[in-house]
């Protein structure tokens, strides 16, 4: 076992995500914690992770993550990636103690979990989130324990996050999909639906029209930086620096690519992008 070095508060916060969706939670993350600095891979050479066997995406996590915490020695994990969190949290930390990293890791998904449930006044929240997401039952499993009595209603969408990753946003096939997704929802009658991935927040507007303006909408973002938050300070670990800090980004597909479309889920200037070579192979699609 790798005994590794203890975190100290002027390493970064690394997040990792399947591709640049993951940004949209770092938007949140640098609007709330603006003197911390953060180190981000998008795997987008092997986008995207939501129709993929678990076993493979738990593998695909300690990969990343190793290579987070190896090369770039940060005091906190974020897994930004919805798919990634329901199906590999629990077997990520195990794997990360068992290499030596003695670090707190944190997911999207109980975040989020616990905002929905406080948010709905008729008990019955809609997941929207990705089929590997959905099938795992960890938002359901989530909602339960945060308080029985909420009904969570789950819709796996399978080309919801292909479709806003091609780059079309606003043309009549984007509105026509989340309407068929919604659907099921409005049905319901939920009052609050979880965005349950990294893409959806940029459809945002249309999933609001499409199910009505008394529906809340939950993303991820928010919590999850309350929860960052937390956990540095309980651990003694913020940043010393009062400047802003800095953030820079590794991918594994095409640089120039990730630049592209990662500006609009970042909503923020892109500032170094370098790539990175993983180890196993990326798997026949
Ligand atoms: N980051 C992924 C998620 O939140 C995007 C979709 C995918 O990789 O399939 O589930």
């Amino acid at each position: 076992v790798l005994a590794s070095a203890e975190p100290r508060s002027s390493d970064p916060i690394a997040v990792f995500d399947s591709g640049v969706g993951g940004l949209t939670v770092l938007h949140e993350l640098l609007v709330s914690l603006p003197h911390e600095d953060f180190v981000y891979v998008g795997d987008t050479a092997r986008f995207p992770y939501g129709d993929r066997p678990s076993a493979e995406v738990a593998r695909f996590s300690l990969e990343l993550s190793k290579l987070l915490l190896e090369r770039e020695r940060a005091k906190l994990l974020v897994v930004a990636c919805n798919t990634a969190t329901s199906v590999a949290l629990h077997p990520l930390k195990v794997g990360l103690a068992a290499a030596g990293h003695d670090i707190d890791v944190i997911g999207v998904l109980a975040p989020e979990s616990v905002l929905a449930v406080a948010t709905t006044h008729n008990g019955r929240i809609g997941l929207l989130a990705t089929p590997a997401t959905v099938h795992t039952g960890a938002y359901a499993h989530a909602v339960e324990s945060a308080d029985p009595h909420v009904r969570l209603v789950s819709i796996p969408c399978p080309d919801l996050a292909p479709l806003i990753q091609s780059g079309y946003l606003f043309d009549r096939r984007m509105v026509d999909t989340v309407r068929t997704y919604c659907a099921p929802l409005s049905a319901a009658g939920v009052d609050t639906v979880i965005l349950g991935c990294t893409h959806y927040p940029l459809v945002a507007p249309m999933l609001q029209r499409t199910l009505g303006p008394r529906v809340e909408l939950i993303s991820s973002g928010h919590a999850v930086a309350r929860r960052v938050e937390h956990a540095l300070a309980v651990a003694e670990l913020q940043s010393p620096h009062e400047a802003e800090g800095d953030y820079r980004f590794l991918c594994t597909g095409d640089v120039e690519k990730f630049r592209e479309l990662g500006t609009r889920f970042l909503q923020m200037p892109l500032g170094e992008v370098a790539h990175v070579d993983l180890q196993t192979e990326v798997a026949a699609q």
